[in-house]
């Protein structure tokens, strides 16, 4: 596993919007980042949730977080405009945006698949990405040295039996990432990468593995110090990469 001390204040002075961070892996990221001084922006379906996540927050580094209840299954476009005219009225720039919100949906044949299921899947973990990033592209641009991740997973980058419209999502948010960063890469400081947490302790894994002991899994903290790396300045030079956090190594 990839090691890296980042500095407490290494994301001072820098605004950061997640997704899910109501729970699993976006809310340990939320209280990592308020923890390394960031100035945060909770996004998430769930407003007793993500009040919680916020008092957790607030209560070692209190001021520099706000949050923002949207379910992605119903947000409009007008829905993400709106939060980016909030936010610019809030905040200079955008430093970080990290797509993590997800849905796993049902886990069946193709065949047998829900229509719903795949609608709403696809509406949360690929659209709702690609109506986020146009809406905040603009308060992106406006940061001297942005990153935005994307939440990948190994099934959307080697299709695997019943994983469904999750697969499928996973697979359309890697050509997003690609698509943007390739757009990005000589015309902007954006920095665009996509990460494969890996099997991670989560409510999301539980429901996707109901017989595994969950104790088996690492926690969402282990994987820290690979987002706090590719927020910091260091990561710079890497772009449009399809990242493994099991594997990490910005070397290579
Ligand atoms: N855990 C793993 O083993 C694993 C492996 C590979 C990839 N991933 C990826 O890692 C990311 C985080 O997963 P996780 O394991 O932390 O999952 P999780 O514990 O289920 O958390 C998912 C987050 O997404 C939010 N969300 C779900 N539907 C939403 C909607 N309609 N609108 C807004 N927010 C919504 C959830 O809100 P609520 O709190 O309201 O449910 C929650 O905050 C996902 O992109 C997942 O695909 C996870």
């Amino acid at each position: 596993m990839f090691e890296y001390t980042a500095p407490k204040n290494l994301l001072e002075d820098k605004t950061i919007l997640i997704t899910g961070a109501s729970d699993g892996i976006g809310k340990v990221c939320a209280c990592t980042f308020a923890d390394h001084g960031a100035r945060l922006i909770l996004l998430g379906r769930n407003q007793e949730k993500l009040e919680a996540v916020y008092d957790q927050i607030e209560a070692v580094n209190p001021g520099k977080t706000v949050i923002h209840p949207l379910d992605f299954i119903s947000a409009t476009a007008a829905d993400y405009q709106t939060l980016a005219q909030s936010l610019t009225e809030q905040f200079e720039c955008l430093d970080g945006l990290i797509h993590n919100a997800a849905l796993l949906g049902a886990m069946n044949p193709i065949e047998f698949y829900p229509e719903r299921d795949w609608s709403e899947l696809m509406q949360v973990n690929i659209n709702a990405a690609f109506f986020l990033t146009k809406a905040l592209l603009p308060s992106l641009s406006r940061s001297a040295d942005a990153r935005l991740l994307f939440t990948a997973s190994s099934v959307g980058r080697i299709g695997r039996a019943y994983w469904g419209a999750y697969a499928v999502s996973k697979f359309a948010v890697e050509g997003l990432m690609q698509t943007l960063a390739d757009e990005l890469a000589n015309t902007s400081s954006i920095r665009v990468n996509s990460l494969n947490p890996g099997g991670t302790r989560t409510n999301m894994r539980r429901a996707a593995y109901p017989a595994e002991n969950p104790e088996s899994q690492p926690t969402a903290e282990s994987l820290m110090p690979v987002y706090l790396y590719l927020m910091s300045p260091q990561s710079k030079s890497i772009h449009g990469q399809t990242l493994d956090a099991r594997s990490f190594d910005p070397n290579s």
